[in-house]
């Protein structure tokens, strides 16, 4: 059966719980239990490793029978695996629930599974409502766990001939303040925000998310890469985020991008937007380690030898890395590239499952 514009408006709430859980290991996932008639009957969603899963909560919140017959709608496939709780599909048809609406299949070889559980027990299960909306939410968490590190957005602003800074190597600001302001809404969302030595020392940056001149509520961690040392009076020391990290921004000497995402992947950090410049951009391209690419640009011409990107490991026409766009933007007078690479390099180590 199709799902209903009922079920619709419940995934569309069920994908504004699981923002409410925590960015952690386990994926945010929220659902809705809606009576047979349409009206919502419980919420629930997932609050880290160890605790109910989203349907479980949703569930926990009925009296015994309040689910029989009901339609559990789930922004991620019911899990059918016992890990730190119970299977999610097995809790569903103790209930009697009759038909479960979710958004994307668990890519979990374990955990998956979980529809075709239900469905050999005469459930109606339905797949792939607001799959696009629950993708996107999803997509770092999934990238973590198929490849095993941390989703990397890799943001830069350049002039319209594609350079990063003037040739005396300033750079602030060559875009305008929307185009900014989207950066900084961007930046509360990530976990970690990771720069070179070379902008550290050449911009001496904050590395804070400010929305509307404020400090945003939640930070990234200042992240900066490179072997030179960082002054004692950087503003970064200053950042707020680095409490959560013991109390200094997170300094890694080495050229080594993938030891780094790894340690990031292991403090819990799985969104990692990178804010260059130019040689670390093109050090994580060309390693195959970018996952989003923000490509703002602005119109003005700044010549000269500071171009946005380096090497990035393309010598001749046929090895370019095409990108696919997913979204363009215009934000006053500068216009905002959002794409991907159409080919991902595989992460050494783990296997795509
Ligand atoms: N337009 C923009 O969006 C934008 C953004 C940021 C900066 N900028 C501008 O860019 C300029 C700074 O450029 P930049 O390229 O020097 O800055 P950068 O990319 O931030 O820093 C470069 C440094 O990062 C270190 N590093 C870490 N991992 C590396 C790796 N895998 N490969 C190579 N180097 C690695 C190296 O430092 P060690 O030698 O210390 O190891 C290297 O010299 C400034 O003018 C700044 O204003 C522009």
């Amino acid at each position: 059966m199709a799902h209903s514009e009922a079920e619709r408006r419940a995934m569309s709430r069920a994908l504004e719980l699981a923002a409410r859980g925590p960015r952690s290991r386990n994926p945010q996932v929220g659902a809705v239990i809606l009576s047979p008639g349409g009206e919502v009957l419980a919420e629930g969603w997932h609050r880290g490793a160890g605790t109910a899963h989203a349907e479980v909560d949703a569930l926990s919140k009925l009296p015994e029978g309040g689910a029989r017959g009901a339609t559990a709608v789930v922004t991620l496939e019911p899990c059918n695996h016992t890990g730190l709780t119970g299977p999610c599909s097995e809790a569903l048809l103790a209930a009697g629930v009759a038909r479960v609406v979710y958004a994307i299949d668990d890519p979990g070889k374990t955990s998956g599974g979980g529809a075709e559980r239900l469905r050999a027990a005469g459930v109606d299960v339905e797949a792939g409502v607001l799959a696009d909306e629950a993708g996107a939410f999803l997509e770092p968490w999934i990238t973590s766990f198929r490849l095993g590190r941390p989703h990397v957005t890799v943001k830069w602003a350049q002039s319209l001939d594609g350079r990063a800074a003037a040739t005396d190597g300033t750079s602030q600001w060559i875009t305008g303040a929307e185009a900014r302001a989207d950066v900084h809404r961007r930046r509360a969302e990530a976990d970690a925000i990771v720069v070179g030595t070379g902008t550290l020392l050449a911009d001496d940056p904050q590395l804070t998310a400010r929305i509307d001149g404020r400090l945003a509520e939640r930070q990234p961690v200042p992240v900066v890469i490179g072997t030179s040392r960082v002054p004692a009076d950087a503003a970064v020391h200053r950042h707020p985020a680095n409490e959560a990290v013991g109390g200094q921004p997170l300094v890694y000497p080495t050229h080594d991008l993938a030891a780094v995402l790894a340690d990031l992947r292991d403090r819990g950090l799985h969104r990692v937007f990178v804010e260059g410049g130019p040689t670390l951009v093109s050090a994580f391209l060309r390693s195959g380690l970018a996952d989003r690419l923000l490509v703002y640009v602005a119109p003005v011409l700044l010549g000269g030898p500071r171009l946005s990107l380096d090497d990035i490991g393309v010598g001749t026409i046929g090895d370019a890395r095409r990108l696919v766009i997913d979204h363009t933007a215009t934000l006053g007078d500068d216009v905002l590239f959002e794409a991907r690479l159409r080919e991902r390099r595989p992460w050494p180590g783990k296997e795509e499952d």
